[in-house]
């Protein structure tokens, strides 16, 4: 990956790329057949697993790094370091799967966009991470609101 170094290490980076593409096999995706996993870095060093999970109607679909944000979240943890993500078709191994944008502000959130790490699988092999900044520039957050938020 090279020319990323944050607070996350390579030996960390691939740990959680083993973890998402790992998750995958869980994904619920009868429709899409699209399969996606995702692995949450907490600062705490908690790893928070997740995958996508479809649904008849389509629209209540959830993305992977949304289940597995929801479910840190609802266990009590907020902050975070970094996240992995696989994604590819059914049977096949993950590749490139860059998160929507509804995931990104999930992430907007709770991350500090310069420092959080989102690590994807380049196409033709090997890791890229990439700040939050970097893929929702001028973000919408908390600090936002009026109210301040949180
Ligand atoms: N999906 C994810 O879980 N994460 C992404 O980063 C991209 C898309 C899911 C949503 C849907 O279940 C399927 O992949 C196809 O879009």
């Amino acid at each position: 990956m090279g020319e990323m170094t944050g607070q996350v290490t390579e030996e960390m980076r691939e740990r959680l790329m083993a973890e998402a593409e790992r998750m995958r096999s869980r994904s619920y995706a009868p429709y899409s057949e699209f399969c996606v996993g995702a692995a949450l870095l907490a600062a705490d060093g908690t790893v928070f697993t997740g995958c996508n999970v479809e649904n008849a109607a389509y629209s209540p679909a959830n993305c992977a790094e949304r289940t597995a944000f929801f479910k840190a979240v609802s266990e009590g943890v907020r902050q975070f370091s970094a996240i992995a993500i696989a994604g590819g078709a059914k049977g096949k191994p993950g590749g490139f799967c860059p998160p929507c944008g509804v995931c990104r502000q999930v992430m907007m959130e709770f991350c500090d966009p310069e420092r959080f790490e989102i690590i994807l699988k380049k196409k033709r092999g090997g890791l890229k991470g990439m700040r939050l900044s970097e893929l929702l520039p001028f973000g919408f957050g908390p600090e936002h609101l009026d109210s301040g938020g949180k």
